[in-house]
């Protein structure tokens, strides 16, 4: 529940991870199952928590995201819209993204949106009139997904991202050399499966197998059970990773703030909690300020996707009955 575009009056977030934790990533068909088991209780606990009744209208996720998640989330906001008799508000995930930071800062535009999640790295001109437009993206793995495969294939568990992000500090970012390919066409464009075979051939050269099958076997959760089942020739492996792909981030980032003379920088998504990553973008020289999601608004939240329907709100532009998810939806 959102206020004013920029109140948050409640946040509640359903957790799927432990369910996909089991089988190492998402799957499909259990999202949509556990959002269907989710989103009742999720709903009523938002509405009792802000302490109102009213409610202007319902903004709700059109995409891009899994057809079977998109699909609960769109009926069942259609089926309160109209039983309260207010409007509908579709919503573009990404677009919330960047709410998810602009709603609670003073960004001055145009700035240079950089979104970093699971599903996406891509770099958004938002324009003076806050209109979007793609100014490059990952040709292959998202940032998150490398993260996530790099640290399943070392043993992490799922998702990885946050575990590397935390075991990252005890290893040296310079001993583990990745060298990058060079983009051709769109020299904004990124690429993050490269470095993902490094980490593969790194470990295959060393035989980490015994080392990899005990870690697994650890249920390890903290810092520290992860560090006892952790030597630091790995430890050196993750910082030096997470160093090459905050490099990567920040270097786009830049570059196109430069290039669209930028006024400020938003860092959103999922990867935007790298504390790496966060620390990085304060001593490296950007051009401009850099704004990053508070905590509970980096990874994917619902107030985001309330925050970014205000705009729509004020202008009038709700959904009709016929709304439908789409899969692929892009935001430019
Ligand atoms: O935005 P999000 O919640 O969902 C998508 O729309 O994808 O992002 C989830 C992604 C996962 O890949 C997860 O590993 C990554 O964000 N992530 C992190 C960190 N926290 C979450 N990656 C690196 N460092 C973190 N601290
Ligand atoms: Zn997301």
């Amino acid at each position: 529940m959102v206020e004013n575009g920029t109140t948050i009056l409640s946040s509640v977030v359903a957790s799927q991870m432990e369910t996909h934790a089991k089988y190492g990533g998402v799957v499909p068909e259990l999202a949509s199952r556990e959002h269907l088991r989710a989103i009742v209780p999720a709903v009523r606990l938002a509405l009792e928590q802000s302490g109102k009744t009213h409610l202007d209208a319902i903004a709700v996720t059109q995409g891009p995201g899994l057809i079977g998640s998109l699909l609960v989330g769109i009926t069942y906001a259609k089926a309160l819209a109209f039983a309260r008799n207010i409007p509908l508000i579709a919503v573009n995930h990404i677009e919330g993204h960047i709410y998810a930071v602009e709603s609670q800062n003073a960004v001055e535009l145009p700035a240079l949106a950089l979104i970093v999640s699971g599903g996406h790295t891509h770099l958004y001109e938002v324009n003076a009139e806050h209109r979007y437009r793609l100014l490059g993206k990952t040709r292959d793995d998202a940032a998150g997904e490398a993260f996530d495969k790099v640290a399943k294939l070392l043993g992490f568990g799922y998702p990885g991202g946050p575990v590397i992000d935390k075991l990252a500090p005890y290893g040296n970012p310079d001993a583990v050399k990745f060298t990058l390919a060079k983009m051709k066409g769109n020299t904004l464009d990124f690429s993050f499966s490269g470095i993902k075979t490094a980490v593969l051939r790194w470990v295959e050269a060393r035989d980490m197998s015994a080392e990899i099958t005990a870690r697994r076997a650890s249920g390890a959760v903290s810092v520290e059970q992860w560090l006892a089942v952790t030597p630091r020739a790995t430890l050196d492996l993750v910082a030096s990773f997470q160093r090459t792909v905050i490099d990567e981030l920040l270097r786009r980032a830049a570059r196109s703030a430069e290039e669209i003379d930028a006024s400020s920088i938003i860092i959103s998504g999922g990867v935007a909690c790298n504390a790496g990553l966060q620390a990085a973008a304060k001593l490296r020289r950007l051009p401009c300020p850099v704004y990053f999601p508070a905590s509970g608004l980096a990874t994917d939240n619902a107030a985001m996707i309330a925050a970014a329907a205000f705009p729509k709100l004020e202008r009038g532009e709700f959904a009709g009955w016929d709304l439908k998810a789409q899969a692929n939806l892009a935001l430019a």
